[in-house]
């Protein structure tokens, strides 16, 4: 197998010292079972101090043999049990996966399009996701019953899901209706409407299907809080704070007009006033990934190279995607590097997997990840080439490993809420 853009190489020669650089946790090029039996971080790197929450699944021992296969081995069992299941399988690989697994995935695309190709392949048995948990739950929530969704490493979780859980967003949604009431006005808008970044639990999508709401991912973000406002007065958003600013910012909506709600405080630490004239309510909530990106590092690369392109993700601070030319998705940011005529210079502000990915595939381009410190996102790393040919065997002794399955009461409304979004128009471009 040949690998041209493998994080974790750059990150073993910068640790050993045979190149220059820097990476945020020397741990990262540990094996992720190392972290796996160590509650109560999510491991290494950039939410190194985030804690699991209580109900998270957690992965148990990795068998010796799978953490002591070369990767040839492992790359012989992956292949030969795909062979094997032909159809009967399907591999979803997030574009922040390693080189190491996304070289076995059968798509590969951002959590909108994995979404779209686990509800199209019902001919698969098993869908195994290598992403993150709540890409799981929604691959569950769009497959047939007979179809099972597999995720690698349950220790794959998501630090900015994790931020907003039911009893928090139940309670907030208490709050808001004491205040606001649930009549709607003559124009036939209810006072709030919940709109959750796919980045959530199913539990949370749940609640946005049994409240008027709907899901949104960061390619169709605009789209769907339109959709939004045709329904209500104004919109809850979680649990991206940026991904919400950041949208509705763009779409006029005034900074003053999106207070920020604060799970711990007593109506989120706003008073009614500020909360009378919102058009946003923004959940404290951020990705701890994409926090990392700062104004420094893109004027420090545009001192040193006149001309760069900086394209950033929704998920940066205001600040960032202020100054940045352009915003948009991980496939936005995939579609506007393979349009560019060549000898384009890049900037991106994004996880290091894809941004070292679409540098080894676009040699005509110059492409570098604005953070210069290799960070990737800590949680995606947990999924490696050891825990898919543990799953893909057992899947060929006929047991299905690290099902993930959403209960049919949350399931239901969750579904409504994807459904909703699915059938907004198709995402749009995001702005420059
Ligand atoms: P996309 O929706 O662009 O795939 O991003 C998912 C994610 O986790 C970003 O941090
Ligand atoms: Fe979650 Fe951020 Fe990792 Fe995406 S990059 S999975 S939002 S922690």
């Amino acid at each position: 197998m040949t690998l041209t853009a493998s994080v974790d190489t750059t990150l073993t020669e910068i640790i050993s010292g045979t190149t220059p650089g820097a990476a945020c946790s020397p741990d990262l090029v540990a094996k992720p079972w190392v972290f796996d039996l160590q509650p109560p971080s999510y491991g290494p790197g950039s939410s190194m101090g985030d804690v699991i929450p209580a109900g998270s699944p957690r992965q148990g021992t990795l068998p010796a043999f799978y953490r002591e296969a070369s990767s040839e081995e492992l790359d012989r069992r992956i292949r030969s049990a795909k062979e094997t299941l032909g159809d009967r399988l399907v591999i979803l690989g997030h574009f922040y996966q390693r080189d190491e697994v996304v070289a076995y995935a059968d798509y590969v695309g951002d959590s909108f399009q994995l979404a779209t190709a686990a509800k199209a392949r019902t001919d698969a048995e098993a869908i195994v996701f290598c992403g993150v948990h709540f890409m799981a739950e929604t691959a569950d929530l769009l497959s047939t019953p007979e179809q099972s969704v597999i995720l690698p490493n349950l220790a794959a979780g998501c630090s900015m899901a994790d931020m907003a859980n039911i009893d928090q967003v139940e309670e907030c949604w208490e709050q808001l209706t004491e205040l606001f009431g649930s009549e709607a006005d003559a124009t036939g808008r209810v006072p709030v409407i919940p709109v959750t970044y796919m980045n959530s639990s199913a539990a949370l999508k749940g609640f946005c299907g049994r409240n008027g709401g709907i899901v949104c991912t960061s390619s169709n973000a605009e789209t769907v809080l339109k959709w939004a406002f045709e329904r209500g007065q104004r919109v809850l958003f979680f649990p991206d704070q940026h991904l919400g600013r950041n949208t509705a910012k763009a779409m006029g909506v005034p900074l003053e007009q999106m207070p920020m709600w604060n799970p711990n405080k007593p109506f989120g630490g706003n008073d009614a006033l500020a909360l009378q004239s919102s058009q946003v309510i923004l959940w404290h909530g951020f990705c701890s990934v994409h926090k990392r990106f700062t104004v420094d590092q893109i004027e420090r690369a545009r001192a040193e190279h006149p001309g760069v392109r900086v394209i950033v993700h929704p998920e940066c601070p205001m600040p960032v995607v202020d100054a940045a030319d352009e915003y948009g998705s991980t496939d936005y940011i995939r579609k506007a590097i393979e349009a560019a005529p060549a000898g384009t210079t890049f900037a991106i502000g994004t996880e290091i997997n894809l941004v070292q990915r679409l540098a080894a595939e676009h040699p005509e381009h110059t492409i570098f990840c604005l953070d210069p410190v290799v960070c990737p996102c800590s949680t995606m790393y947990r999924i490696h080439p050891g825990y898919l040919a543990w799953v893909l065997d057992s899947l060929l002794d006929g047991v299905v490993l690290n099902q993930i399955s959403v209960s049919d009461d949350v399931a239901a409304p969750a579904r409504l809420a994807l459904e909703r979004m699915l059938a907004a128009k198709p995402p749009i471009a995001a702005g420059a």
